[in-house]
């Protein structure tokens, strides 16, 4: 069985990409593998875009575990690919990481209170996006960062994201990928929604 990583060239699946040292084998979905930052045998790299749901099927073969890092828009558009994909692949998906958005869920983050009104669009596509994915009845965790900063990796502070007010500001894309990492290792918040901040 292997995981596969959706988004893979992205600045936050690098991240994850560099920590993680589980034997399973990650197969890489891109839409350029010439994007990704180093080439490494231990991985297997499929090509492909999320707009065609099509091209997502050869990698889910053998697929035991998504984690998706794919981001912006349209997010509903890709959760639905990803489903469509992995029904039609009669895939044994065992459970689906999701990355999502801090304020998302209207919640207030940090000082700035609610993020969705600095940007209703993209905060309505990364919902709609989640609830996809929660309502799939595959298992599920959904990442919810807050707003992305430079710093090296910190002690990542979690709050549910659908019941708390968090006051976490910012986070560092290195303390995300260790909370992908110790959720997939761990099975920790499964069936939950957590967001992620490291400073206030
Ligand atoms: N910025 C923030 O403060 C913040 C906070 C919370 C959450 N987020 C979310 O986190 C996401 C990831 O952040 P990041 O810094 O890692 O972004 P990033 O470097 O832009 O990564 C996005 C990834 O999605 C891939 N992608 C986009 N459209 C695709 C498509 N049609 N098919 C296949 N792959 C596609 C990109 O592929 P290519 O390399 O081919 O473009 C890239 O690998 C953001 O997009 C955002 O939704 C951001």
């Amino acid at each position: 069985m292997k995981n596969l990583i959706l988004g893979a060239t992205g600045n936050l699946a690098q991240q994850f990409i560099n920590i993680y040292d589980q034997d399973k084998e990650i197969v890489l979905f891109v839409r350029d593998k010439k994007r990704l930052q180093s080439q490494n045998n231990h991985y297997s790299v499929i090509e492909g875009d999320m707009y065609d749901y099509k091209t997502i099927i050869p990698a889910l073969e053998d697929a035991d575990i998504v984690l998706s890092f794919v981001g912006s828009s349209p997010m509903p558009l890709f959760a639905n690919n990803l489903l469509k994909a992995i029904q039609e692949s009669n895939s044994n998906v065992k459970r689906i990481l999701w990355l999502g958005a801090a304020g998302a869920n209207k919640e207030t983050i940090g000082r700035e209170g609610s993020f969705w009104k600095t940007m209703p669009e993209y905060f309505g596509q990364q919902k709609d996006a989640i609830d996809i994915i929660i309502n799939s009845q595959i298992p599920y965790t959904i990442i919810n960062p807050a707003m992305f900063n430079t710093k090296k990796e910190q002690k990542a502070i979690i709050t549910q994201s659908d019941t708390q007010v968090a006051e976490v500001q910012s986070v560092s894309r290195q303390t995300v990928a260790r909370v992908f990492n110790n959720s997939l290792i761990n099975n920790q918040y499964i069936n939950q929604q957590i967001t992620v901040g490291d400073s206030y």
